[in-house]
């Protein structure tokens, strides 16, 4: 009986999946195995390289990272450059306007990533990853996000290739059809194809592989101590566990003595 009533659940459970599934914004976000998913997930730093490249080289462009210190690419967890290697991508690919010197000067690790605005410029992305969601449901219940996490990184590399194709002109602004993108039509043009960038440990640099590791590197922005904070989060509950058992038994052992005694109203 249990066992039925267990494969229905299950049953039961999966047909509304799918149907949440169908029921998406025409394209669909995909389901990811990133290495920092899960309780003890990390960050891949050879894939947080990776992603550093393709945003410097492709992103950069248009996106700025404004709240992302330039120093913390020597962070531990994080792609682990040495500070000299920092010192050199800060020199080499960013300039600051400097008040002191009235000109602009080459930036340092101590200064931030850009802030990248004006027309035709996309959002900051430092927290992108964060602010969006690859999964709902089922039915505003959701369990997807429970199954297969929020997908924030997910979402950035499913709509990044996402693109159809199809163009348009509204009130004199080039929109571009994407199936991810909510409404269908973004004022982003497509980015990555197969090759666009090419990587230094001669990874595969599909267009689905470029934009999986420029997701992973914007989750890494976005929660840059999350593995400090899956540690944490590991061994306090490992403490409430003891605590709850240290509980149970000093409950127990002050109880003992009056278990099963008979009391005259
Ligand atoms: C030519 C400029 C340009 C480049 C280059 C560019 N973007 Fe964008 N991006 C935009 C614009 C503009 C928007 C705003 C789109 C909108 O709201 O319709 C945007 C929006 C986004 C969004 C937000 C989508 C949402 O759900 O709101 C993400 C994520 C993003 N870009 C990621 C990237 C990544 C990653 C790259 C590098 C591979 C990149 N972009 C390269 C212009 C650009």
């Amino acid at each position: 009986m249990i066992k039925q009533l267990t494969a229905s659940a299950i049953v039961a459970l999966g047909l509304a999946t799918g149907a949440a599934q169908a029921a998406g914004a025409g394209g669909e976000v995909h389901d990811t195995a990133f290495s920092f998913e899960g309780p003890f997930g990390k960050f891949d730093k050879e894939q947080l390289r990776r992603g550093l490249k393709v945003y410097t080289e492709v992103c950069s462009a248009c996106h700025g990272l404004r709240y992302v210190p330039l120093r913390t690419l020597s962070d531990k967890g994080g792609p682990e450059y040495t500070e000299d290697e920092v010192r050199a991508y800060a020199a080499e690919n960013f300039t600051i306007y400097d008040p002191e010197l009235d000109d602009d000067r080459a930036r340092t690790p101590a200064d931030f990533f850009p802030t990248v605005s004006g027309e035709g410029m996309g959002p900051d992305l430092s927290l992108m990853a964060k602010a969006r969601a690859g999964f709902h449901g089922p039915a505003g219940t959701g369990i997807n996000q429970l199954v297969k996490g929020m997908g924030g990184a997910e979402y950035i590399a499913s709509f990044l290739t996402a693109f159809n194709g199809k163009e348009q002109e509204v009130a004199g602004q080039y929109l571009n059809g994407n199936d991810v993108f909510p409404g269908g039509w973004t004022s982003m043009p497509p980015q990555l194809e197969d090759g666009s960038v090419d990587y230094d440990d001669g990874h595969n640099n599909s267009a689905h592989h470029l934009a999986e590791d420029v997701s992973a590197f914007l989750m890494w922005t976005a929660e840059p101590k999350m593995m400090a904070r899956k540690q944490a989060g590991f061994i306090s509950v490992l403490m409430l566990v003891l605590l709850t058992s240290l509980l149970y038994l000093t409950n127990k052992k002050l109880w003992a003595p009056h278990k099963g005694k008979k009391f005259d109203a």
